[in-house]
């Protein structure tokens, strides 16, 4: 509630103190990338998020303030374009390459801001203090060997395994669908680099510990465990009556 009070009064001080110069069709300048990320918006895109990105009803949300973390994520992991609604937009392969994916961000960034995913080696940071962050903050979802997991009305958190440094970024600071987002002030930059250091470390074939049946946590264990104890139940059961 104070929030949301708090984020009119801003707004309505910002409309009062804003320049009135209008944000008819593009405003400013692009620079060369998101110039070229434009004319790829304007083919794949517009028909769902509208022009200059404000959303159109029913088909695709606003994606001003959606900043280029979002977009990267979105491109480069192959959730969109959308081909269609569903419940979850699927990682697909990719329509386009990274450096094109890269160009509507920065097409979407400077229309109207956002998170944007820095520069640099993102994995480097503590493994250790990694797994602790994850255990807290992901693995209730993805699961403890981020292999994925379901959640309610037939969505889910999918394996990490095929996330690149930048998508995990990324989606931590863009919060994808059911996914809350982790900006700065939750986990921070190193946070964030620690979490990616765990989960490609663990990639690498470094065993997790437990039995390796398929890497689903606990309950496959129990399940294996179970079905074997049934079976040695059921034949010392017919060896006893075998006996009598
Ligand atoms: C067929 C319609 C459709 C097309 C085409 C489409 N989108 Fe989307 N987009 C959606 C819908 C619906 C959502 C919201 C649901 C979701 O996230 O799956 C969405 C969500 C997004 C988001 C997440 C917004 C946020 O606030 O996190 C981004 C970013 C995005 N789209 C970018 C793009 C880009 C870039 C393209 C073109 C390459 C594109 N979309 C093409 C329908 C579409
Ligand atoms: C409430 C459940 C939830 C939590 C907590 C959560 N996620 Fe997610 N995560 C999701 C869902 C759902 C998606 C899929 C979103 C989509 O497809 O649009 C997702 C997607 C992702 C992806 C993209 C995977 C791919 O297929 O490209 C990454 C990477 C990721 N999450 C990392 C994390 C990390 C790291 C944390 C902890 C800091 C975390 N998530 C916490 C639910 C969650």
């Amino acid at each position: 509630m104070r929030l949301t009070a708090a984020l009119t009064l801003l707004g309505a001080m910002f409309m009062a103190f804003a320049p009135s110069a209008s944000a008819e069709d593009t405003p400013q300048e692009l620079s060369a990338a998101a110039e070229k990320g434009r004319k790829l918006y304007d083919n794949s895109c517009i028909s769902c998020h509208g022009n200059n990105g404000q959303g159109i009803k029913d088909r695709g949300p606003s994606l001003v303030g959606a900043g280029a973390a979002a977009v990267e994520f979105q491109v480069t992991t192959g959730r969109m374009p959308l081909a269609r609604q569903e419940a979850q937009a699927d990682r697909k392969p990719p329509m386009f390459s990274d450096e094109e994916a890269r160009q509507i961000a920065a097409y979407i960034q400077e229309l109207g801001g956002g998170p944007t995913v820095p520069e640099g080696d993102l994995r480097d940071g503590d493994v250790a203090n990694g797994g602790r962050l994850y255990r807290l903050n992901c693995a209730a979802c993805h699961g403890f060997t981020a292999g994925g997991g379901a959640l309610s009305s037939g969505k889910y958190a999918p394996a990490l395994h095929p996330s690149t440094d930048r998508d995990m970024y990324a989606a931590m600071l863009s919060g994808p669908q059911s996914m809350p987002v982790f900006g700065d002030n939750q986990l921070s930059p190193q946070e964030k680099k620690d979490i990616i250091a765990f989960l490609q470390y663990m990639k690498s074939d470094h065993d997790p510990g437990g039995w390796g049946l398929g890497r689903f946590g606990p309950a496959t264990e129990a399940i294996a465990i179970f079905l074997f104890g049934m079976v040695a139940l059921v034949f010392s059961m017919l060896w006893i009556a075998g006996k009598s």
